[in-house]
């Protein structure tokens, strides 16, 4: 049985292909991706997911009443596609608390920083502007509050002292196509156990 899940997307979608990739090269993957949403269309994500024969569907941002019916609409053409999950993959709108209602714990977000270090629309360059040595990747369960649920994962990322924004979101964007199907296919085994803030890897050795 495959856990059917939505991919959100709203740019490249490079983190959409690695999820792609992984779940038709491992067998034991555990999740099937039954409709990628978009935010806008003509985004590279939509034709990715075109090319690997996935279902679309756009749910503009321009034009949505509120955040509200846009959050209401996201979820209902995720249903509609029989997901049960969803995957926000590089997707730049917050959604509203019915999200989280609709979809408790099982809503992943990709993080291109080491949260709580740096949430928002800008990881990588509030990163480098704060002069860290160190920066990543998370992914974490989505709760009510922007880039804050349990974290089930992260990365660390080195920055070197020549780095701009593009170099070192390159090098964290590698990373991210490493652990983000590593974490979805987890979540679709059931592995991940949520106890308050901390996300339990069941099975893991340590
Ligand atoms: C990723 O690096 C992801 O971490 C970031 O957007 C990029 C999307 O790339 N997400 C955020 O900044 C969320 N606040 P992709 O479209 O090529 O997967």
């Amino acid at each position: 049985m495959q856990l059917p899940i939505a991919v959100l997307v709203s740019g490249s979608g490079s983190n959409l292909q690695a999820i792609i990739d992984a779940a038709a090269s491992d067998g034991d993957f555990g999740a099937s991706i039954v409709t990628v949403i978009a935010d806008r269309p003509g985004v590279r994500g939509l034709e990715r997911a075109v090319a690997a024969g996935i279902p679309t569907r756009v749910v503009p941002w321009a034009g949505a009443a509120t955040r509200r019916t846009f959050t209401g609409a996201v979820c209902d053409a995720a249903e509609q596609a029989g997901a049960q999950a969803l995957v926000l993959a590089g997707f730049m709108r917050i959604l509203t608390r019915e999200a989280v209602d609709r979809f408790p714990n099982r809503i992943l977000n990709i993080h291109p920083a080491l949260l709580p270090a740096f949430p928002g629309a800008h990881g990588v360059r509030d990163a480098l502007d704060h002069g860290v040595k160190v920066t990543g990747v998370t992914v974490h369960f989505v709760d009510e509050h922007v880039d804050h649920g349990p974290i089930i994962a992260q990365r660390a990322v080195p920055v070197d002292q020549q780095d701009t924004e593009e170099s070192l979101h390159a090098r964290i964007q590698s990373e991210e196509h490493d652990l983000f199907p590593e974490v979805v296919k987890a979540f679709a085994h059931g592995r991940l156990r949520v106890e308050g803030r901390t996300v339990v890897w069941e099975g893991a050795s340590s």
